[in-house]
């Protein structure tokens, strides 16, 4: 959608999420922003009212299904949503223990049930107007199974497949639905990382390449491309080929 002027972000208090809300942020925009720490998402929220925008932030898990439910719904009353961007996310990294049995189930809630208690709620309200735009933050660790994330590699296949599927299912409603498949993106995920990083570009700079895609309605927004290119390769090549490579590469 080229001018979206009611936009919902999960995962805002933080990294990409963030750098996407302020790089939306601009007078005339409303923008419903949610995170669970209070004070990140604050500084965010004020970052976007200087830059003029309206916003409502909420401390809200994605997978509490029902405050989910709840919020997206208020914040569609409030204005109609043009844009729904599902990006809220963890890694094994994320809590420091790498991928235990228990952050490998969270890895999963989070990333799969957490996208479905964005994406679903708002899906109704579009349908009936007959347009909006859903936007499913993946990786390109979605391409091929990764020795060193294997919940988190599964979980971005998981949305990056029900991503390109919604695309076509919502299509004869009027709704475009695109997924994003960023390399390595300065974070708090990322900071988690003890290995070297090809390619690792500044937040702000991915908001602005996933803010463009979205505006050409891009179903599949992956990049930088040499990485992207990589990836696919990796994930199109025999295991018997990629097995002894991908066993070298470091944990998340
Ligand atoms: N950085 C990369 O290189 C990279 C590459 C490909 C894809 N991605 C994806 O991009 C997305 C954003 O990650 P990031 O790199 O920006 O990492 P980040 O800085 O750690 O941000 C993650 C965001 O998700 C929120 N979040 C996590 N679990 C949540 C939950 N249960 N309920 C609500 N919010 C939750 C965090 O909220 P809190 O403030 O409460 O922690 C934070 O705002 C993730 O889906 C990640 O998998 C990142």
């Amino acid at each position: 959608m080229r001018n979206p002027a009611s936009i919902l972000i999960t995962g805002a208090s933080s990294g990409i999420g963030a750098a996407l809300a302020i790089a939306y942020a601009a007078p005339g925009i409303s923008l419903a922003l949610a995170g669970r720490d209070r004070e990140r998402l604050k500084d965010v929220r004020a970052a976007c009212l200087a830059a003029g925008a309206q916003v409502m932030a909420t401390v809200v898990d994605v997978m509490d299904r029902d405050r989910m439910q709840a919020w997206i719904h208020d914040a569609d009353r409030s204005r109609p949503l043009d844009l729904v961007i599902a990006n809220a996310g963890i890694s094994g990294g994320t809590a420091g223990d790498g991928e235990s049995d228990e952050q490998s189930r969270r890895i999963f809630d989070a990333n799969i049930t957490g996208v479905l208690n964005t994406v679903h709620p708002a899906l109704a309200a579009m349908r009936r107007r007959g347009r909006g735009q859903i936007a499913i933050m993946s990786s390109v660790a979605s391409f091929r199974g990764m020795p060193g994330a294997p919940a988190y590699s599964a979980s971005k296949a998981a949305v990056r497949t029900y991503g390109e599927a919604l695309r076509g299912a919502l299509h004869a409603d009027g709704i475009a639905v695109s997924v994003i498949c960023p390399g390595f993106v300065r974070s708090r995920m990322t900071d988690a990382n003890a290995f070297r990083m090809p390619m690792l570009m500044d937040a702000d700079r991915a908001a602005g390449i996933i803010k463009r895609g979205l505006a050409r309605n891009r179903a599949r927004i992956a990049f930088p491309w040499p990485v992207y290119f990589a990836a696919w390769l990796a994930g199109a090549l025999p295991p018997a080929i990629t097995d002894p490579l991908f066993r070298r590469l470091p944990r998340k």
